[in-house]
Formats: structure tokens, sequence, C-alpha cells
């Protein structure tokens, strides 16, 4: 159900790509109800078509010309009346390539949040933000497409900008890969700092880690299996002698990242908020003691991996797919392999679920959904868990 009441696209285009794109825009309006006009931008009338107001969405369509949006375009929006609250969203489009089988994207630089900030400037709140990879049509640079290529590169677009239509329509924010990109880097550039100020330390404990196959019943295989791991990949392309930095290095460069982008999609799968958050995924980045686990020989980084992994598949099990089930009992069992401690955190979430939701839900359905889900991944905790205890029993005959 269609948020706004009225839509209005502004487009500019050269070679008919970005008109192709609003028009695959328009398709989604008219499919959800909403009244809308695509305008050429030069021969606009904004004071008199933009209605403002949270109840009508205002689209900008553009090329990217030079890593940057097109000056008419930049001039166009600065030209607009100002926005007194109206949503808008920018959708630029990119010069796309193909090689063979595979598809690469353009790069559209600044061009959608240059004219995104102009609109935040002039009071629109600025709801989303997508890039399309089109043909590349810069001939001076490359030849042009074959029409049956360009057709194949200009159809993958269309499910995915009718996608971000939808999400902009139902109320929620889309930015997209620049929310992910721009965590990526905030989480990157604090462990640069970091790896650069800092050693790496040891717990004289944490040494045994490094005899995987010589483990004893009280040290379960997860986090040996992830040093294995590591070491592994030295070995193939031999980089350091230094097996205390590069694990630290993997820890900081390869877990923590993941973490904090872990992070930002359980924060978005509960409160469905972009910016919230993405203002969780940056926060993670600057706890003290995360950071510190990092880098050191220690467990809890890898834990921490594990456990929102489970968690972000867990939070989708009302979905439906058992795939989900099958991969969320996986990184459990891994998880119980690096910390025992978590050995009931698989039945306790199912059952923190029931007795959350159930009295809400109170629907057969429900039960009909998730009980298959949460069969298949309590009994690959109890294999995967099991598995072990076994090991243990019949080669030290210890639970
Ligand atoms: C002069 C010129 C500069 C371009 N610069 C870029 C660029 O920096 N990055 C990019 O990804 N595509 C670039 N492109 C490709 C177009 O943005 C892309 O093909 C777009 O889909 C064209 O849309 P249109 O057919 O609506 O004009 C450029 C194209 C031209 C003609």
């Amino acid at each position: 159900m269609s948020k706004y009441q009225q839509a209005l696209i502004y487009f500019m285009s050269g070679t008919g790509n970005t008109y192709r794109a609003a028009t695959w825009a328009g398709e989604e309006f008219n499919n959800q109800n909403t009244k809308m006009q695509i305008i050429p931008f030069d021969r606009a009338n904004p004071t008199t078509e933009i209605i403002q107001g949270e109840k009508s969405l205002l689209g900008l369509f553009l090329p990217t010309h030079g890593f940057t949006a097109p000056w008419v375009m930049i001039r166009f929006a600065l030209s607009l009346p100002a926005g007194e609250g109206t949503h808008a969203f920018i959708s630029v489009t990119r010069g796309g390539t193909k090689f063979g089988n595979i598809y690469m994207p353009g790069f559209e630089g600044t061009a959608a949040y240059l004219l995104a900030l102009i609109l935040k400037i002039k009071g629109y709140k600025i709801r989303g933000v997508i890039g399309l990879d089109m043909p590349l049509n810069w001939t001076a640079l490359v030849p042009g497409f074959s029409n049956k290529t360009a057709e194949k590169m200009n159809t993958r677009m269309k499910p995915k900008i009718t996608a971000f239509i939808n999400t902009i329509l139902n109320g929620e924010k889309n930015f997209g890969f620049w929310t992910v990109f721009s965590l990526i880097l905030i989480a990157v550039a604090v462990r640069i700092f970091i790896f650069w100020l800092m050693h790496p330390g040891i717990h004289t404990d944490s040494v045994t880690f490094f005899f995987l196959n010589e483990l004893d019943m009280v040290r379960t295989p997860g986090y040996p299996i992830f040093i294995e791991f590591l070491l592994s990949i030295n070995d193939l392309i031999p980089i350091t002698t230094d097996y205390i930095s590069l694990i630290c290095f993997g820890q900081l460069f390869f877990l923590g990242v993941l973490n904090s982008l872990l992070l930002y999609r359980i924060a978005y799968l509960l409160t469905r908020k972009r910016i919230f958050s993405l203002f969780m995924g940056i926060f993670y980045n600057f706890n003290y003691f995360i950071i510190g686990f990092e880098f050191q020989l220690l467990t809890e980084t890898l834990s921490i991996t594990l456990l929102f992994s489970v968690i972000v598949l867990y939070l989708q099990f009302f979905k439906g797919k058992k795939l989900l089930a099958l991969f969320a009992g996986i990184f459990m069992v891994l998880l119980i392999y690096t910390k025992p401690t978590f050995l009931l955190l698989g039945i306790f979430l199912p059952t923190l679920t029931f007795f959350g939701f159930y009295p809400k839900e109170k629907k057969v359905s429900f039960l009909k959904k998730l009980t298959p889900l949460w069969i298949l991944f309590i009994a690959v905790n109890i294999i995967g868990a099991g598995g072990w205890a076994l090991r243990n029993k019949i080669k030290f005959d210890y639970f």
C-alpha cells in the first residue's frame, strides 16, 4: 500500500537509458495506484508541478557524466522550489559493461549524493538513492554494445528499480549499497589506525590454540580451525612468519568488519530504520573491548561473528525458508565449537520466540510456518554438539 498520493519524476536522458529507468519506476507507481507524472527536466515547470508535503514524492533521474551529475541537472536541482518536507529520491544511471558473462558496474562518483545534498539543503526529505548499471554510452571511451547485449544489461536493472520504488512507497528509506559501503569504509579506517598503532597481544592460555591436532577435551575446535584456515592461506601465499599478527589481522579486517556489518543487519531487521542501524554498526567499531578482543589471540571475535550470523538468520525464520534454519543450525554448531557457553542458545531462541510471539499471534499458521524450521534448527544443534561430545567420550571417556 503506497504511502504517497502522487509522485513526480523529472529525468534527463541522452540515449534513453535513464528514460527507460524512469518508465520502469512509473510502472511500479501505477501498480501501486499512485498518481504519477514523468517529465523531461527541460520541459519542467516545478513551481506548478511539485505538490509540497509528505504525501508527495519527487524523483530525479539522471545519467552519470564524468563521475558526477551533469551540470544541467545540478543547475536544475538548484532551481527547484523549497521542499517544505516533500519526500524525494535520486536515481542515477551508470555505464555498465559486459565481458563474456561477467557484468561490470559503472561508477557514479558523486552524481547521486550531490543532488541528494542539494535537495536536502532545499528542505526535501531524502528517502533513498539508487545507482543502475545500464549500458555504457560513453562511446568516446569504449565502443557501443550490440542491441542484444544492451537489452540484456538493461533488463537486469528492471527488478532492481522496481524493488527500490517498492520500499520507498512502503515508507521505508533505501540508501542500499552506499550505507553498507560507508560502514565498511569506517570499519576499515578505524582498524588501519589501530593496526598501525598497537602491537597484537597474546594470552598465555591461548598458545594451545595453535596445536589443532593436540586438542584436549576442554578445547573445542572452532577457533583452532579458524587459525588453521588463516595459516593455510599464508602457506599458499606466503606473507609473513609473524603468525600472531596474521591472526589479529584476520580478526580485525575480516571478522571485525564483518561483525560491524552483521550488527547493522540485525539492527535493521529489528527496527527497519537504516540510519539507526548504521549508527549501531559504526558504534560497534568504537567499542574499546571489542577492538581489544580483535587484537588478541582470543575466541571472542569469532564467537561474535558466529553469534551475529545465527541471529541474522534466525530473525528471518519468519520468511519460512528451511535453508535459513539449516544454515542457522550450522552456524550455531560452529558457535558452540568456538564457545561452548552457547550450548543452550539453540533451544533458548525458539522457546523465547514461542513465548514472546505466540500469545500475540495465536495463529495456527504461525506455528505451521515456524515449527519445521525450529525442528531442523534444533536437530542440527543436537547432531553437531552431540557429535563432539561423542567424539570426546570415545577418545577420552569424558563428555
Ligand atoms: C560524456 C559521458 C560521460 C560519462 N561518464 C560516466 C561515468 O563517469 N561513470 C559511469 O559509470 N558512466 C558514465 N557514462 C555512462 C552513462 O552515464 C550511462 O551510459 C548512462 O546509462 C547513460 O544514460 P542515458 O542513455 O540516459 O544518457 C558517461 C557517458 C557519457 C556520454
